[in-house]
């Protein structure tokens, strides 16, 4: 019983990643990274105390791209997108090494302001977490805080502006003064995703923004982040191969706090380079 449950288990990895293959948008060419440099880490290293949590990772975030983060559980994904915005930095225990920029610039840079930083690269959760105010006001936020808009109106036009790039105006726009926690799970989550658009960030950071949600969110969501492209350049961990399939054009793979392979993610899924890539895509572990 038990081992037919997990040979199924199997079958049916295997099936999503023979899916994932026909379904990557990505081009099979060689897996250099293309187009400009975003962000990037270098030898980037973190501990939690005395517990070492990455080791040198390197990786390059090309702009108006989706890079997809995967791996095993506690191999360090979240870790590494924390840093990118310095979320890690409210955490005591945590200390990082090496060098991560943006846009050439290094963020770590004592002189940087962080709420600025947090701004420009900023982050939707794994469970939706809006504001427990009115639709406008969790929009509103922060561009009331950073100073953004000069009066009513420029705000208006922002929060509107925001929820239509969210995908969420046409189903909020009679109900702006409701509160946010009253929309469905997929709704918050795209509320969530204006919220962040509406700093007006160069980068959004997404820590499994699907898992909390029904397939039919998940779609819309994942729509979502192949329109946000254009404008945004996006980081995603998720624990779904086809959804890293459908919606990133690179691919990290993360193992024991270390990046085993990243590039294509077309290539990623039909030819690691990596015997423990292949191993993870085909269901052997995580
Ligand atoms: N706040 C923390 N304090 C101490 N250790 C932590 C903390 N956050 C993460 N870790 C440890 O760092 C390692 C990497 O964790 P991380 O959350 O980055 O993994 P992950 O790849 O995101 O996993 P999952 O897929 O389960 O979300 C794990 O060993 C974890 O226990
Ligand atoms: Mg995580």
């Amino acid at each position: 019983m038990e081992v037919q449950s997990i040979e199924s288990k199997k079958a049916e990895q295997t099936r999503q990643v023979e899916q994932a293959k026909k379904m990557s948008p990505a081009e099979e060419t060689a897996s250099q990274p293309q187009g400009p440099i975003k962000m990037s880490g270098k030898d980037v290293s973190v501990f939690y105390g005395e517990k070492q949590a990455l080791f040198d990772v390197n990786l390059e975030i090309l702009e108006n791209s989706v890079t997809s983060l995967i791996g095993p559980s506690g191999c360090g994904k979240s870790t590494f997108l924390r840093c990118l915005n310095r979320m890690n930095d409210v955490i005591d225990i945590c200390r990082v090494s090496g060098l991560i920029t943006l846009e050439g610039e290094d963020i770590y840079n004592p002189e940087l302001d962080v709420v600025e930083l947090r701004a420009r690269v900023g982050m939707v959760f794994q469970k939706p977490n809006p504001f427990p105010k009115s639709i406008y006001d969790n929009i509103a936020y922060g561009p009331r805080i950073h100073g953004l808009t000069t009066d009513r109106a420029e705000l208006d036009e922002l929060v509107e502006s925001s929820l239509k790039k969210a995908g969420l105006w046409e189903e909020v726009k009679d109900r702006l003064t409701e509160s946010g926690t009253g929309l469905s799970g997929g709704q918050q989550q795209r509320l969530c995703i204006a919220r962040a658009i509406a700093t007006r960030p160069d980068v959004i950071l997404m820590d499994e923004p699907c898992s909390a949600l029904d397939p039919i969110a998940t779609a819309t969501i994942e729509e979502l982040i192949d329109d946000l492209r254009k404008n945004y350049t996006i980081v995603i961990v998720t624990h779904s191969m086809q959804q890293a399939a459908r919606v990133s054009q690179r691919t990290a793979f993360f193992h024991l706090g270390k990046i085993i392979e990243e590039g294509e993610t077309s290539q990623i899924f039909t030819n690691p380079r990596n015997k423990k890539t292949q191993d993870y895509i085909t269901g052997r572990y995580g």
